[in-house]
């Protein structure tokens, strides 16, 4: 009879649990007319309903795609605990796929912006033109990282409720801000809709996104740089920089608005967007 072996005893670290991988998903997203495509990436802590006065402006000549990020608006289901620039993008190359669209001209507004410089390093040759706006293409100080961190924290300990009182002073410029009453409310309503799962992820995706700055001298498609004068969040030099950065780019300072100019001064951005947007066949 053979006596039962006792299991060799190991000194080792049970192995780690390996996170997930984030199930590969398709955005949902609201399209809006025909012809060229053009796909527009809100900002944070926002959703697609931000874009809803370039919609509106656009979608008589244009295929305009407004998705929901990760969480954000109708991809509440979709949320993941970090919400990384490249999955995002991934997550817009499988919308690309899913509505079988080989180019688009594609804007990103802030995070959105940031999640367009991780389509160009991955995704390039899909793209067709690109707006940027209100955005940058460094990584993150040490202290934005904490601080992001903390709000993760804090958005799921407590929900959104203090998030509008945080950002609304640094989403909206200081003219819209003293004037636009109805602006603050509508854009502090959608803020406190927005999921906390939503905004903890996305937090964690901008801290650990990484500097795109070697990006931009090879971006070889048309692109429209768009800055508010009043940008407390990027700063409108940082747009300057951003189109002198990139070969060809065109740039546009849009007066008395801030952080959300699209919001703030429609009439001024839907007239620069439908002139760059008028040779550009995709
Ligand atoms: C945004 O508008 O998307 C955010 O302000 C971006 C950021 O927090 O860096």
């Amino acid at each position: 009879m053979h006596e039962s072996e006792a299991p060799p005893v190991s000194d080792a670290p049970p192995p780690s649990p390996v996170a997930e991988p984030a199930p590969a998903t398709v955005p949902p997203a609201v399209t809006s007319g025909v012809g060229t495509p053009v796909v527009l990436l809100h900002a944070f802590p926002l959703d697609g309903r931000m874009w809803a006065p370039q919609v509106e402006a656009l979608a008589g000549s244009y295929q305009v795609i407004v998705p929901d990020l990760r969480g954000f608006g109708a991809a509440r289901e979709q949320a993941v605990e970090e919400a990384g620039m490249d999955l995002l993008a991934d997550d817009v190359a499988r919308l690309l796929d899913d509505r079988g669209l080989d180019r688009v001209v594609l804007g990103g507004l802030s995070m959105g912006g940031y999640v367009a410089f991780a389509f160009v390093r991955r995704h390039a040759d899909r793209l067709g033109g690109l707006l940027l706006l209100d955005t940058k293409a460094s990584a993150d100080s040490e202290q934005a990282r904490a601080d992001r961190l903390r709000m993760a924290e804090r958005v799921l300990a407590e929900g959104t409720g203090f998030v509008p009182e945080t950002m609304l002073p640094r989403l909206l410029g200081k003219t819209s801000l003293e004037e636009r009453p109805e602006l603050v409310e509508q854009v502090t309503a959608l803020v406190r809709e927005q999921d906390p799962l939503a905004v903890a992820g996305a937090q964690r995706g901008m801290a650990a996104r990484p500097d795109a700055t070697d990006v931009l001298a090879a971006i070889a498609v048309p692109t429209l740089v768009v800055a508010g004068e009043e940008d407390a969040v990027i700063g409108p030099e940082v747009g300057r920089e951003l189109a002198v950065a990139i070969p060809g780019a065109r740039f546009l300072l849009v007066e008395r608005a801030g952080h959300l100019a699209s919001l703030e001064r429609p009439e001024v951005v839907n007239e620069a967007l439908l002139d760059f947007l008028a040779p550009i066949w995709v």
